[in-house]
């Protein structure tokens, strides 16, 4: 299993899966999942396939803290979920059993059911539950503000698009030392939405729950949302007060986060760190069209424009392939043998009116902002191409040039690696935020550069996490 799979959210390298047969590694946990001869005959998969589905879902459900989300009775929301207002607190698990996961030490774990809203095309947001995770330092950062725990919200990248694919139920919460578990250790309570759809999937009477994807304003009320009902379940503890931060799907959260508050001011927001984010989908294909991605737009629009037909996007292979992925609950390590293939979207998919239409709603960048954004971006990356986000970081300082943006690269680093580029600089700013320092007006823009030449950096994670069950396996 090639391990920069788990952690490049949005996937690229669209080759590897046709090329390359997967082999399985000793796992700690098992997973019994095998395609049925049903499942493999109705997709029309062949053996290579076959075997790296096999291994990539074992491999994913070997990742599961909690077990399937439809047998942990967390997911499952209050039957009054219905009729809650957007922000309410629905479910609180106060302990989360920590064993299971693959936690650093001195950190406690909580998961809340809240309500949020998916944002539609008629320009309503109609409630939904959805879950999220509280992840606790041992020595919290006090708000000088509140004298309460300082808060980020944190907004991840793609997990998946399907229940299953919910980082509150995955061992490493999906981004790990990436910006959690960082955020954890240094002193903030992070507050992080699973996405409406990931954990939660059904209502109250089954109705499944569509993860709208790369739905910025929707993930944004995840954001938003997720951040009241924590303050909610914890009041005595929480600040009123809170940065919000997000990478790639969660970079295009976050910005749109900051698009919101310009619309619907939040009281106690401090600021918004947006890395390596999603602004427009469609650009982005166009730049890196071998990307295999589109896929994940399947249920964006399904949630969003209620008359929209995945036909209309995908070829009668692509339909096969996509609900398979669906039946089986895969998630990002099982998208690489079942999405990254030749003709899969029809041609033209990036051009019907949905998807203009779903590209104009939920876009980022162009539009006003409210409070300092940090643009973090690497110009190694090759999920979310810097041209991209300079373009849509010009755009908007040009149309609003009282925007407060500062917009920050990292020479050579790639898509996730950024975030470790650019650590010390999301931290003092985090810090900055909650220290109440001034912010200038206007667009500012900083080239970082490594100390020793770009080569000689480890350019990517390397590494996955497994649960040590021996006492020499814990150095
Ligand atoms: C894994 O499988 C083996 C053999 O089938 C079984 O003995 C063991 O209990 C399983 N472990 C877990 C954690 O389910
Ligand atoms: C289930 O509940 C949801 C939310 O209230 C509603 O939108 C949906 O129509 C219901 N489904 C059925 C089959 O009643
Ligand atoms: C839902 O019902 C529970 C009791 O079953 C109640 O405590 C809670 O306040 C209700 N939530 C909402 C948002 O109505
Ligand atoms: C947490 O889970 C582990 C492993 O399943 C179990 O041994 C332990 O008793 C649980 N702890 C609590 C507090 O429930
Ligand atoms: C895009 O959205 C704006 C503002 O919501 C609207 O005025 C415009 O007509 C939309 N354009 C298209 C092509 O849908
Ligand atoms: C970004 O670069 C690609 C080629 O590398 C080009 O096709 C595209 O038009 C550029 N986009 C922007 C917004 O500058």
């Amino acid at each position: 299993m090639a391990s920069w799979l788990l952690t490049t959210a949005l996937l690229t390298l669209s080759t590897y899966a046709a090329a390359q047969e997967y082999s399985s590694q000793s796992n700690t946990f098992n997973s019994s999942f095998s395609l049925s001869p049903s499942q493999i005959s109705s997709a029309n998969l062949d053996k290579t396939t076959v075997n790296n589905v096999n291994i990539a879902i074992h491999f994913e459900q070997s990742n599961w803290a909690t077990g399937s989300i439809h047998d942990d009775p967390f997911y499952t929301p209050p039957s009054n979920a219905s009729c809650a207002p957007p922000g309410s607190l629905l479910k609180v698990e106060d302990y989360t059993n920590t064993t299971l996961y693959t936690l650093p030490p001195n950190v406690a774990l909580s998961r809340i059911i809240f309500q949020s809203a998916i944002y539609l095309n008629d320009h309503t947001n109609a409630p939904v539950p959805a879950s999220a995770y509280i992840l606790w330092p041992w020595h919290p950062r006090i708000d000088p503000a509140t004298g309460k725990y300082a808060v980020v919200g944190w907004a991840h990248g793609t997990s998946g698009i399907f229940g299953e694919c919910a980082p509150s139920h995955i061992r490493n919460l999906w981004y790990q030392y990436s910006a959690p578990f960082i955020l954890a250790l240094q002193g903030y309570v992070v507050v992080a939405p699973d996405y409406t759809g990931l954990g939660v999937d059904r209502w109250p009477n089954g109705t499944k729950i569509q993860h709208p994807a790369f739905n910025n304003p929707a993930h944004a009320n995840d954001l938003f949302y997720s951040v009241e009902a924590a303050q909610k379940a914890y009041p005595d503890e929480l600040s009123e007060r809170f940065v919000l931060f997000g990478h790639s799907q969660g970079g295009g959260a976050a910005w749109g986060a900051a698009q919101r508050q310009a619309r619907q001011p939040v009281e106690g927001h401090l600021g918004t760190i947006a890395a390596s984010p999603v602004t427009d989908i469609v650009m982005q294909y166009r730049i890196t069209p071998d990307a295999g991605w589109p896929f994940e737009l399947v249920p964006g629009l399904l949630s969003t424009i209620p008359d929209f037909d995945d036909s209309d996007f995908l070829t009668p292979k692509g339909v096969r392939h996509y609900d398979l992925l669906a039946e089986i609950g895969g998630c990002a390590s099982s998208y690489l043998p079942l999405f990254y293939q030749p003709k899969l979207l029809k041609p033209g998919w990036d051009t019907t009116p949905a998807m203009q239409e779903f590209q104009n709603l939920t876009g980022n960048g162009g539009r006003p902002i409210s409070g300092p954004m940090l643009v973090l971006q690497g110009t190694g990356d090759v999920v979310i191409t810097t041209n991209l986000t300079t373009h849509f970081v010009k755009e908007t300082c040009a149309l609003y040039p009282n925007s407060e943006i500062e917009y920050a690269l990292f020479e050579g680093a790639d898509h996730v690696p950024t975030l470790y580029a650019s650590q010390r600089i999301w931290l003092d700013w985090i810090a900055e935020r909650f220290e109440g320092k001034p912010v200038k007006k206007g667009c500012e823009h900083r080239m970082y550069r490594p100390a020793r030449r770009v080569e000689a950096y480890q350019q990517e994670l390397a590494y996955y996490m497994e649960i040590a069950t021996q006492s020499y396996e814990v150095a």
